[in-house]
């Protein structure tokens, strides 16, 4: 199948919502990362989904909506939680689990009895939700496995071939997917972190936030993640990330000591002009987890560009934002940390 790789506009927006409508899967972008869309009410476009991505059936996905009145029939009911959530954080980077409605394809869920839904803000994404008047099932549109892609570049690259249509709307402002709470329980609990954190959850909602294992632990043989997604390696170029944990200095003394071939250091901003002997690919400056958050994937994928057979990040923190880059970067890693 040819991909046409089409800029962001009326026309291009409108043969998306036809594609769509007719049951096709097509690129979007999003201000997460790009998604791979399909009509959420049917399981053979859903299955265009799975199939374009390598992906595993067992991993439910995002049902996309473009304002509130797209929840009927989508969820079972609208609970309170949801509609304080979503008065403060959409349209916009945060996804709510609910129970499920009647008109989401039994596929989208993977068999369990919640939907995953987000209203997200990118202007491009919105026009062709309300265009095709569907709510869109939308993964990251990376190959199953691979870093999210970030811009159309990185959509094209892994889907050219497998979809008719990836709309380029620029390069995504967040970076990494969106958090994931789920309100379908007793207590809300975070099962991804992301650009909207577990403390601006807690304050909207006015009771705490309870943390899913799975985010900064790797599951235990047999173990049983809250969110299917959280099971699979991830985010992973070819390269051997390897996290260090350590100080600036404890960094640079360990990452010049392993010069060789093939090695690369994904270092802070700053730190690049100090890394000599080492090839470095940034990740964003030091204190500032947005910009890294935002240039995380992008970095992964740069590596691969460059031929990176090893490549030694620092371990980020686990708080605010940093916790949703900590998150990737670990499963980047298959969770290898080296302690300084
Ligand atoms: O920012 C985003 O959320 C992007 C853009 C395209 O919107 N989408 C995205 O989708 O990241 P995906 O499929 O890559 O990640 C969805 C995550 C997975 O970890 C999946 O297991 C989880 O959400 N998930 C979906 N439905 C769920 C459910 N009913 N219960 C628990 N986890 C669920
Ligand atoms: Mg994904």
């Amino acid at each position: 199948m040819e991909t046409q790789l089409l800029t962001a506009g009326e026309e291009s927006i409108a043969l998306a919502a036809e594609l769509l409508k007719k049951g096709e899967a097509v690129g979007i972008p999003t201000e997460t990362v790009y998604g791979l869309a399909a009509d959420a009410t049917s399981n053979e476009a859903v299955a265009k989904i799975f199939a374009a991505k390598g992906r595993p059936q067992d991993n439910p996905l995002i049902v996309h909506i473009e304002n509130m009145a797209d929840l009927a029939g989508v969820v079972e009911k609208v609970p309170v939680d949801c509609v304080k959530l979503a008065a403060a954080f959409w349209p916009g980077p945060l996804t709510i689990i609910m129970k499920r409605g009647s008109k989401v394809a039994d596929s989208v869920c993977a068999g369990l009895s919640t939907v995953a839904v987000r209203m997200p803000s990118h202007p491009v994404a919105a026009a062709i939700i309300k265009k095709s008047g569907l709510p869109l099932a939308a993964p990251s549109a990376n190959l199953s496995g691979l870093p999210s892609p970030t811009n159309a570049r990185h959509t094209y690259r892994d889907m050219n071939g497998r979809i008719p249509l990836v709309v380029d709307g620029g390069e995504c402002s967040v970076g990494v997917e969106s958090t994931v709470i789920t309100i379908a329980g007793e207590t809300p609990t975070l099962l991804r972190p992301g650009y909207i954190t577990k403390e601006q959850l807690e304050q909207v909602l006015g009771k705490p936030v309870a943390l899913s294992d799975a985010i900064l632990h790797k599951l235990k043989e047999g173990e049983v993640a809250a969110s299917p997604g959280m099971k699979y390696k991830h985010y992973s170029p070819k390269a051997n990330v390897i996290l260090l944990n350590g100080d600036a200095a404890a960094y640079r003394t360990y990452v010049e000591a392993h010069a060789g071939e093939g090695v690369f250091a994904m270092c802070y901003d700053e730190e690049a002009k100090t890394l000599t002997t080492v090839p470095c690919v940034i990740c964003g400056s030091k204190d500032d987890p947005a910009a890294q958050a935002h240039r995380l994937f992008t970095a992964l994928r740069e590596c691969d560009e460059k031929g990176a057979a090893t490549v030694y990040a620092h371990c980020p923190a686990t708080t605010g934002v940093f916790m949703a880059v900590y998150n990737r970067l670990i499963r980047a890693a298959a969770f290898e940390v080296v302690q300084l």
